[in-house]
């Protein structure tokens, strides 16, 4: 099959094209709660994306996601596709162990896994950002998880989330500590130092182990109690989430039945996993877990070739303000030549500014939504929203008729009137104003379409589109 960019998947009101190069060059479609954005425009390119063979990621931050899923999966004849990923345990996703098996022999694994906790805490911890994160401390932070997992991979081959935190907890805490037999006899991780002076390493790993080794023994134990104390409680908070169930099932225990393992290139095939870990019913814990998967299965198309042949895959994140990460700009600018197709659905602007904290909030949310290209608006009462909706559209010479109901017009006799000015072509309250489905509105949701440099067939920069609900 074939997957050319300029392929149409859909049509706006039946007649205004939206391709696979649209498609991968993002979407974002913001609305008030109930107006239309899962049942309207979301479930239109959903079936859109289904219909035309997509593998794809859906997370799930409400419960309903998932009946939604398997409905458009249904009616789309996609049913055997959709791999479903939950608390049962039927699927699982050791990401430690995947991420060190990818990389093989001798590779970068240690960098990596540490920026995948890097991202793991900025997920979960983003009141610390907000408050602008000291970069001391992160680094702090870094070098203790770079010399967990240099000292697990070097003296057992392997590392896994147990494993990471119960040599950090086991780790000295002062210098006289370490001459301790009481310390020595039960401190997995000197256990693993003398494992490690023990086998024969090759002169890099020596020099790699040597290191990690005098980290364990002069500078940690070195550090200032508040440091060494504040750098732990973050660590060990993290890591709760894998050792509780039914994550630790789910994220840190390798299954003996290899085909259990919910590998996030099967999307790549036309597989379409839906984590069904809901933020509402599993916490942190269930967003800290898709936050997880997400990144690795990014960095996993990143690294596919694509040819036109090479099936699409999309990311799908309603309620996006939940997952959104920094990483997100960076999948973005290469999303077209991997044919991956992003699609983040939120109320409003200040959902993202409220998790993207920190003095260059601003900054990341412009950048993510600058590099996601279709834009779809529908109904809001939120002031920020509209208005650089309003400003994204953009201005011209707009002719309106003046106000006969005016008494200050009717005085100087210019109630038939009408008058120019440069203004918005959608002003702000234009957006108060949408149909929002149900019922009330002949199941009809209405939406304002903004991409990038296209003038659509009305001559305009906006599109006023309409979208039927199907429903259950
Ligand atoms: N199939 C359907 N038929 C009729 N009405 C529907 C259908 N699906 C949803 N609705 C109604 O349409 C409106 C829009 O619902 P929808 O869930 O799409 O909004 P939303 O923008 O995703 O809201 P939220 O921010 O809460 O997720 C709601 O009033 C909902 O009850
Ligand atoms: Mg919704």
């Amino acid at each position: 099959m074939d997957f050319n960019l300029d392929q149409t998947i859909y049509q706006f009101n039946d007649e205004e094209d939206f391709t696979i190069g649209n498609a991968c060059e993002g979407v974002q479609i913001f609305g008030g709660i109930g107006s239309g954005k899962t049942s309207g425009s979301g479930e239109a390119l959903a079936r859109a994306f289904l219909r035309s063979g997509f593998g794809g990621l859906v997370l799930c931050a409400k419960k309903d996601v998932l009946d939604d899923w398997k409905r458009y999966a249904r009616e789309t004849g996609r049913a055997e596709q959709l791999l479903i990923f939950d608390g049962s345990g039927n699927f699982v996703f050791p990401f430690l162990q995947y991420e060190i098996e990818r990389e093989g022999e001798g590779a970068g694994y240690t960098d990596n896994l540490v920026r995948l906790f890097t991202t793991i805490y900025e997920a979960i911890d983003r009141s610390s950002k907000s408050e602008g994160s000291d970069p001391y401390w992160e680094r702090a932070m870094q070098q203790l998880l770079r010399n967990t997992i240099d000292l697990c991979m070097i003296a057992r081959g392997t590392v896994s989330v147990p494993l990471i935190h119960d040599v950090i907890l086991s780790a000295p805490i002062s210098l006289a500590q370490i001459d301790t037999d009481e310390w020595k006899n039960k401190s997995l991780c000197w256990k693993l130092l003398l494992e490690g002076y023990g086998k024969d390493l090759n002169k890099w790993t020596r020099h790699d182990f040597d290191s990690t080794a005098s980290f364990w023994l002069e500078e940690y134990p070195n550090l200032a109690d508040k440091t060494r104390s504040s750098i732990l409680s973050t660590l060990t908070t993290m890591m709760d989430i894998f050792l509780r169930r039914p994550f630790r099932m789910l994220f840190s225990e390798m299954p003996e039945d290899r085909r259990k393992i919910a590998y996030p290139e099967l999307t790549h095939r036309g597989v379409v996993i839906v984590l069904n870990l809901p933020v509402k019913e599993f916490g942190e814990a269930g967003r800290a877990a898709q936050v997880v998967y997400k990144y690795l299965w990014q960095q996993a198309v990143e690294r596919r070739a694509t040819t036109n042949q090479t099936v699409p895959v999309f990311l799908w994140v309603d309620e996006a303000q939940n997952f959104v990460t920094e990483y997100d700009m960076q999948f973005q600018a290469t999303a077209r030549s991997t044919r991956a197709c992003t699609v983040y659905l939120t109320q409003n602007l200040p959902n993202y500014y409220a998790v993207m904290g920190g003095t260059q909030s601003k900054y990341r949310v412009d950048s993510l939504m600058g590099n996601l290209q279709t834009k779809i608006w529908h109904a809001n009462s939120d002031p920020m929203t509209n208005e650089q909706a309003a400003e994204v559209i953009g201005r011209s010479w707009q002719i309106r008729q003046t106000s006969g109901e005016s008494y200050g017009a009717d005085f100087f006799n210019m109630s038939s009137g009408s008058n120019e000015s440069f203004d918005y072509d959608v002003p702000p309250q234009s957006f108060t104003k949408l149909r929002k489905g149900g019922a009330l509105n002949d199941r009809v949701v209405e939406a304002i379409i903004f991409q990038n440099g296209r003038i659509w067939s009305n001559e305009k920069t906006h599109l006023v589109a309409k979208f039927k609900q199907y429903g259950a």
